[in-house]
């Protein structure tokens, strides 16, 4: 459908047009970019459409118009499995664990496209996070609320995708394992994956974002680099709150 783009950046959402029940739009046209190296981070208030925009992005819902190219080609309509064998990976805001397999068994579903890639994959990604490795053989079930995000950012890693779509990494997690998951993100960035982050925890996401959107109503508020963003007075007073302006 659409000419592959060869200076375009890795992943771009066009006027993106979705929802779940007919003639019921959530997202109504929302723009987005994702540069080789980046981490985008996505903000704002509950119920903007921010999860909706991932799973937009990795074909769960229906994109009713409006485009979203991987290296230029079109990719809105295929289903997450194929997306994920082009290098998409989902990290999603609740349940993302098999709670009653181990840790091992976890990572193995990341990668059941490619089984013989397992022992490879899982030894490079237990390089980045060695509790992967210690703790293989327990139930995902039986482990913290930071050791379960770790897991399931690891299976999301083991297809070793160039796009990683994480929703809410930090969410339910105590402030102490905030910041062991947000200094994940920042490893998993420097080991060469792209990311779209989904974050409640504005202020911290802007932090350590290159660049940064503010959803509202499904529509795209504010763009710019995180540290535009975290200055920018409109957004401050509509998006940062302040408890935040404290901070
Ligand atoms: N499965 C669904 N069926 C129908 N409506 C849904 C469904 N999932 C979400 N919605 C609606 O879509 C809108 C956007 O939801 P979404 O989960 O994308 O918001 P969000 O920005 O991620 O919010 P939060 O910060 O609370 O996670 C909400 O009005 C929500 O009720
Ligand atoms: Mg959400």
């Amino acid at each position: 459908m659409s000419a592959v783009g060869a200076d375009e950046p890795l992943l771009v959402a066009e006027s993106v047009v979705a929802g779940y029940l007919p003639e019921v739009n959530i997202l109504n046209g929302c723009d987005l970019q994702l540069a080789d190296g980046e981490i985008v981070g996505v903000i704002g208030p509950n119920g903007a459409g921010k999860s909706t925009l991932l799973k937009a992005v990795f074909g769960l819902l229906p994109v009713r118009s409006g485009s979203i190219r991987l290296r230029g080609t079109e990719i809105s309509g295929r289903r997450p499995h194929e997306l994920v064998s082009l290098g998409i990976g989902y990290v999603p805001q609740s349940r993302n664990v098999f709670s009653s397999l181990t840790v091992e068994e976890n990572l193995q579903m990341g990668i059941y496209q490619r089984p013989k890639l397992f022992a490879a994959r899982m030894r490079a990604v237990a390089e980045l996070f060695p509790l992967l490795a210690d703790r293989r053989r327990q139930q995902a079930g039986s482990l913290s609320g930071g050791e379960r995000q770790v897991v399931a950012m690891g299976r999301a890693l083991m297809m070793e995708p160039s796009v990683l779509l994480l929703d809410e990494p930090s969410a339910g997690l105590s402030p102490m394992a905030q910041d062991d998951a947000f200094e994940r993100i920042r490893t998993i960035n420097e080991a060469g994956v792209s990311m779209v982050m989904v974050e409640q925890n504005a202020r911290r996401c802007l932090e350590l974002a290159h660049r940064g959107y503010v959803l509202d109503q499904g529509r795209n508020a504010h763009t710019g680099t995180g540290r535009a963003l975290l200055h920018d007075e409109a957004v401050v007073e509509s998006y940062l709150g302040t408890l935040a302006k404290a901070r």
